[in-house]
């Protein structure tokens, strides 16, 4: 495509999740490039309601037939990690890149079932770890980056409390923390060593910590488990490198830079020209964004599926060592 085409966009999925977020985010300025061409869920009047209030134009309840009919260039998939390894190999296997709304899947073999379609058709998959790509966490890293100021990540400090809505232990981790597990990653790099323990109140509620080492010998703790919540950002992360800097994310809002003399806070007095600031602060904008972006040019986005079935199989990890029953159970966005 040359760059006065318009991005020709498709989405399958038009449920709760996706209502709240993807559509928003994708009817503001930031994406006067991409065209908003189809969308498709298996409830028709679902698709028929979001295309209609957020502006596209086709509807489908069968993602072949919209992938056979329009001219895409991409497809952001938002179904729910049970249904994912299906539809996204499918996708792939037609010549398309994927957003991915996380979880990829609910266990690991459907996500390197995904990771597999991935390299064999060349195609990236970007997975739905918002996140990484929020405001406050990439002011974080840009301080990090300064190597020369920050030194070497020495340990990192991660808390993301859970809530007691979800139906099993692991299900608040694999819906939940995963992005607190992604964060840490985008962070300290490769995990090599995991420690867990848990202490369980419920079959389905109790508390949880891991210890982890980074490939670069430095150390990450983290709390978890089902209860603090359920503020929805009940999350801290603090990374402290070796030349007496530090750094504090709180409720992916508020950034605390220090050294061993001072300590500044930021947080954004900047009022993003979009309906809900909370879709650029959250990263809901700038991961797609992110995602267009790299279609585009050809990169590879961040966190692909490759990371994924990495940060997959590490939650595997934790949960068995802290003797978590690896049981997903279904769960809504409607909490
Ligand atoms: N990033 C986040 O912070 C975050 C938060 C909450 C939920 N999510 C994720 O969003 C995803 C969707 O969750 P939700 O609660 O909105 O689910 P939902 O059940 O409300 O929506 C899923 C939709 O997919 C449709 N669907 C299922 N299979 C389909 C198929 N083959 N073709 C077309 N449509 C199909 C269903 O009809 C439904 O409308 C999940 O993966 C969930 O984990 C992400």
């Amino acid at each position: 495509m040359n760059d006065k085409e318009k991005f020709r966009l498709g989405v399958i999925g038009a449920g709760i999740f996706a209502e709240a977020n993807h559509y928003p985010s994708l009817s503001t300025h930031f994406f006067d490039d991409v065209e908003r061409v189809a969308v498709c869920d298996l409830q028709l009047e679902r698709a028929e309601r979001l295309a209609g209030k957020y502006g596209w134009k086709k509807t489908y309840t069968d993602f072949k037939a919209m992938l056979a009919k329009e001219s895409l260039n991409a497809v952001i998939v938002c179904l729910g990690g049970k249904y994912h390894p299906d539809v996204v190999p499918e996708v792939l296997e037609r010549g398309l890149p994927v957003f991915l709304e996380k979880p990829s899947s609910i266990d690991v073999a459907g996500t390197l079932k995904i990771l597999e379609a991935s390299k064999k058709t060349g195609l990236p998959v970007q997975v739905g770890h918002q996140k990484r790509h929020g405001l406050a966490y990439e002011r974080a890293r840009a301080y990090i980056r300064d190597k020369e100021k920050f030194g070497n990540i020495i340990q990192i400090e991660s808390k993301m409390h859970g809530f007691t809505v979800f139906p099993t232990f692991y299900t608040c981790m694999l819906e939940w923390q995963c992005h607190n597990l992604d964060l840490m990653i985008s962070f300290g790099g490769q995990i090599t060593e995991i420690e867990a323990k848990s202490f369980r109140n419920s079959d389905r509620t109790g508390a949880l910590t891991a210890m982890l080492r980074f490939e670069s010998g430095a150390l990450g703790i983290l709390g978890w488990g089902t209860y603090g919540g359920p503020g929805q950002f009940a999350e801290r992360i603090e990374v402290l490198g070796d030349k007496g800097r530090g750094v504090i994310v709180t409720n992916a809002r508020v950034v605390t830079f220090y050294d061993e003399e001072v300590g500044e806070t930021w947080t954004s007095d900047w009022n993003p020209i979009s309906k809900n600031q909370s879709y650029m602060f959250n990263g809901y904008i700038p991961e797609l964004r992110h995602f267009i972006d790299c279609v585009k040019e050809g990169r590879q986005p961040v966190p692909s599926i490759e990371d994924e079935a990495k940060t997959m199989q590490y939650l595997a990890e934790i949960a068995t060592k802290a003797g978590i029953p690896i049981e997903w159970a279904p769960v809504s966005s409607a909490l």
